[in-house]
């Protein structure tokens, strides 16, 4: 039941600090995301997931709780919190709360504890570790760069395991008593009405052994193999799921970083209701900001096809704007971004859709160093000054690797502030460079906008069970085109996407008698040429 309503419904991420700001700080809360509630239940958001609103030093953006039962004051108060729950269930949307333990924050007084006194119980909580002579104790490292393995202050030769930052140290899934914390850190939030989690980085918390790890691409962490979709993992998410999930009737999401298919499909047996991996977010290439259609084709069937739900997603706060990613900037944008959510919407699995695509929002024109805030950004450019790479080529590559791109103020009006902040207030991160067109406010005005567009191919996608439900067969086409089939209770849909920039020739299509539903191009072209970034669903009725 859980899994279909994601199915069907699909997932809409907000990242808090950019969504909407009540007071004027800058930086977006919980009271502006209730100003917002009717917005998001007028575009067909049911289940809302949230990113990390824990209290937090915010050194990862709150990715580094140090108190999982508190709200961050930033964010507002735990009445703001029980408010939006509510608020959200009287217009049937579901909250999914971020849950991140992997690693605590470094202040969080369990880390605390455990620095100040060796003897205490929290230093089984963490990962600390003998190197030898000035050696860490293995070669892993850390997906944010640099050894995993941060000295213990004052305490010679022992080091402590973060495979983020050295902010965030990994907790030890090892403890029982961890798992018991955890477990309780769940029920706390279900009884509040939260529906379930998003698990952050799942895939890592379990390490079976602490070998030195083989060295391989240099953009993927050394070790990866001792601490990656390990059997201790999968029976932490069994038991987590048992005890507290199912009998609350909620739902578990997980963030699979390092798995391919085969593996990320074990998740799915009685632990998470869906998954998502990273292949989708490879452009293959140091400098490649854009993904081939080809590249792209290959990636979204091979996980289609081995995977019975994924969570299809093509943005989120760690990833690019998706328009200007998997569609070329320029002329063919607006039809670009709408193909890429007639996708999300036509596929097999769970959609997931980030605040601002909706929109069609894109990544910064500029973003200079002193503009970011990213850790993972401002950690890689002070890596490659030490390479004496070209000032330009150095902020190219971490802005290509750097997350700010996504995490901009999300633009509701195209008055000053956008109506995400009060006028005359400075936001957190700066403003998108955007045209005045590309705002909720316009977009609702206008018929042919992004916004008006994924409305209707949200709520075809909602109210047809072929498209939530159905199976899925991939049909044979040129290879920059994607063409398939979806099957339902002996209904059938058909879907064809041309993922090129291009006119191409449309291929022969199934069915004798069929009619087109609907198509991001106005009037939808009826011949056999497919119009750059053109897409169609048809219903074929023989
Ligand atoms: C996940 C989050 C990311 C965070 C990392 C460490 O990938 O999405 O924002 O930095 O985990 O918690």
């Amino acid at each position: 039941m859980s899994q279909e309503r994601l199915k069907r419904y699909g997932v809409y991420q907000i990242y808090p600090i950019s969504f909407c700001d009540s007071d004027g700080d800058g930086k977006g809360d919980i009271k502006g995301i209730l100003s917002k509630l009717d917005y998001l239940a007028s575009i067909g958001v049911k289940n809302l997931w949230i990113s990390p609103l824990y209290a937090s030093p915010m050194r990862d953006m709150g990715y580094d709780i140090s108190d999982y039962y508190a709200i961050n004051p930033l964010f507002g108060t735990m009445e703001d919190f029980d408010r939006l729950v509510q608020e959200a269930r009287r217009r049937d949307i579901r909250i999914i709360m971020d849950l991140v333990v992997n690693h605590t924050s470094s202040d969080h007084p369990w880390f605390q504890e455990a620095l100040r006194s060796p003897e205490s119980k929290y230093r089984e909580y963490y990962i600390f570790r003998h190197g030898e002579k000035g050696r860490r104790p293995n070669n892993w490292t850390s997906s944010f760069g640099g050894s995993a393995w941060e000295p213990v202050p004052g305490e010679e030769d022992n080091y402590y395991l973060h495979l983020y930052g050295k902010e965030q140290p990994d907790l030890n899934w090892d403890n029982e008593e961890v798992y018991q914390e955890v477990k309780k850190i769940l029920g706390f939030w279900m009884e509040k009405g939260v529906y379930g989690f998003r698990c952050d980085v799942i895939s890592e918390i379990y390490k079976s052994s602490f070998e030195n790890g083989r060295k391989g691409k240099i953009s993927t962490p050394v070790g990866m193999e001792h601490f990656v979709a390990q059997p201790g993992c999968h029976l932490i998410l069994k038991r987590l799921r048992k005890e507290v999930i199912e009998p609350r009737g909620g739902v578990l999401i997980g963030e699979l970083y390092g798995v391919d298919q085969p593996q990320a499909e074990a998740f799915l047996d009685r632990e998470l209701d869906t998954l998502f991996g990273f292949e989708i977010t490879d452009t293959k290439g140091l400098f490649r900001q854009q993904m081939r259609p080809s590249d792209f084709k290959d990636v979204l069937i091979r996980w289609q096809e081995g995977v019975s739900c994924n969570g299809n997603y093509l943005e989120n706060h760690d990833q690019h704007r998706s328009v200007g990613k998997y569609v070329q900037r320029g002329r063919n944008e607006v039809s670009g971004a709408k193909m890429l959510l007639t996708l999300l919407c036509a596929l097999k699995g769970v959609p997931f859709f980030y605040q601002g695509e909706e929109l069609g929002l894109v990544d910064y024109d500029r973003l200079s160093p002193e503009e970011s805030h990213d850790v993972v950004r401002s950690f890689l450019e002070s890596l490659l000054r030490r390479f004496a790479l070209p000032g330009f080529l150095r902020h190219r590559l971490a802005r290509k690797f750097g997350r700010d791109d996504a995490r901009g103020p999300m633009p509701f009006s195209g008055i000053d502030g956008y109506g995400f902040t009060l006028p005359g207030r400075k936001p957190w991160q700066k403003f998108y460079e955007i045209s005045p067109e590309r705002n909720v406010e316009r977009e609702e005005r206008d018929p042919s906008s992004v916004l008006q567009y994924f409305r209707k191919v949200l709520s075809l996608r909602q109210s047809d069970d072929v498209l939530s439900l159905g199976t899925i067969r991939f049909l044979p086409s040129d290879k920059e085109i994607l063409s398939f089939l979806r099957e339902y209770g002996g209904e059938r849909r058909y879907a064809l996407f041309n993922l090129s920039n291009r006119s191409r020739k449309a291929p022969v299509l199934p069915g004798s008698r069929r009619s087109l539903i609907l198509s991001n191009i106005y009037p939808a072209e009826k011949n056999s040429t497919l119009l750059p970034y053109e897409c169609r669903l048809y219903r074929i009725d023989a």
